[in-house]
């Protein structure tokens, strides 16, 4: 056991997730339970860092937030210590305040940081972790786009309530012979959509990672209605693109480090296939729901792994590195392999070639 740790700090930071109370209320019953450390927390992410903003966690302060969405210490997408925005002389300037950072975890004798977060967020604990500072990560995103681990948490809540729109909106386009478009998040992966169309039944399924024609979507679709089919479901990703395109960018977020927001496509599409099928369309845009509410019981699970891991690799005198999943093992991979890394859907993958043996056309 490391008898160099003592007191461990934790922050959750980027886009939240459904699973951050799980790892929260992991790490602090690991790290008091298994180890008798002390363990507290930032509040909003590198912005609570910078700004000492620092809670006791306690057996008592975690208590009951296993099934809560979202974080109790908050969450922030926007503030990186290497590049922050502060006031100089009357003027706003990007300045690396990463030192402050430093200095506010000495001053709560913090020996390790566990901090739970995507790729921006890893960023920035690689480059903690490059000035000394002890750092595990844990991969948090409902995109499942992060390197070196075969599923992040918040994936499997994200494509369960996709899952359910899908179910919802067969229905109805059933009921209307329509086509319902559903668009869902995923950043510049197929994940969610892959995964929300085979299990929602839809007919297609518009990815990143297969570029699509929306003349050989309208076929298919055609085809289904001269069956009989004359309705679809049609799931699309967020960052799904036309062989011929580009992406569909809904906002641009200046003082963000990642500034796109994508969105909108679903739009674009249902008009398209309404003109070329001839069919009346509908687009749903999921969006946050997907991010929102309480964890399914997968996601529980994974988080309370990936937290006690993260802890019990601390005690073992690892850090620099983020808890994966291999297979069905807890591992871990260095901060410096899994960063800048989009994990991206295999469109030779097995999944892909389950979906279209089936019949779900992919627009290729
Ligand atoms: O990375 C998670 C995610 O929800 C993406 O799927 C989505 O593109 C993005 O974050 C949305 O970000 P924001 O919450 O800033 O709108």
């Amino acid at each position: 056991m490391n008898q160099e740790i003592k007191k461990i700090g934790i922050m959750t930071a980027g886009g939240d997730c459904p699973g951050l109370n799980p790892v929260i209320r992991s790490v602090v019953r690991t790290a008091i339970m298994k180890y008798g450390l002390e363990v507290v927390g930032f509040n909003h992410g590198y912005k609570g860092l910078y700004h000492n903003d620092v809670v006791p966690l306690t057996l008592d302060s975690i208590s009951g937030i296993l099934p809560i969405g979202g974080t109790m210490l908050y969450s922030s997408n926007k503030d990186n210590l290497f590049d922050y925005t502060v006031e100089e002389n009357g003027k706003m300037v990007k300045k690396d305040v990463s030192d402050v950072g430093v200095e506010n975890m000495k001053k709560n004798g913090i020996d390790a940081m566990i901090i739970i977060g995507g790729d921006g967020t890893l960023t920035s604990g690689r480059d903690f972790s490059r000035k000394g500072v002890k750092v595990v990560g844990v991969p948090k995103t409902i995109d499942n786009d992060l390197g070196c681990t075969d599923y992040t948490f918040g994936f499997d809540t994200a494509v369960s309530v996709a899952c359910e729109a899908a179910d919802r909106l067969h229905s109805t386009a059933l009921s209307h012979s329509r086509i319902m478009v559903l668009e869902v998040m995923g950043r510049y992966a197929g994940w969610i959509a892959l995964n929300a169309g085979i299990s929602g039944g839809a007919d297609a399924i518009l990815i990143p990672e297969i570029p699509y024609d929306i003349n050989k979507v309208a076929d298919v679709l055609k085809e289904r209605a001269e069956r009989g089919k004359n309705f679809s479901v049609v799931v699309v990703a967020e960052g799904a693109k036309p062989v011929d395109g580009d992406v569909f960018v809904s906002k641009t977020i200046d003082d963000s480090p990642d500034p796109i927001r994508l969105g909108g496509i679903g739009n674009v599409i249902a008009d398209q296939l309404e003109k070329l099928v001839g069919l009346e369309s509908r687009a749903t845009i999921l969006g946050h729901i997907q991010r929102g509410g309480s964890p399914t019981s997968h996601d529980r699970i994974l988080s309370t792994r990936y937290g006690a891991a993260a802890v019990d690799l601390l005690m073992q005198g690892k850090h620099g590195v983020m808890v994966t999943l291999e297979g069905d093992k807890m591992s871990y991979a260095s901060l410096e392999d899994v960063i800048g890394q989009n994990k991206a859907v295999d469109p030779e993958g097995e999944l892909v070639q389950v979906a279209k043996g089936i019949g779900i056309t992919f627009g290729d």
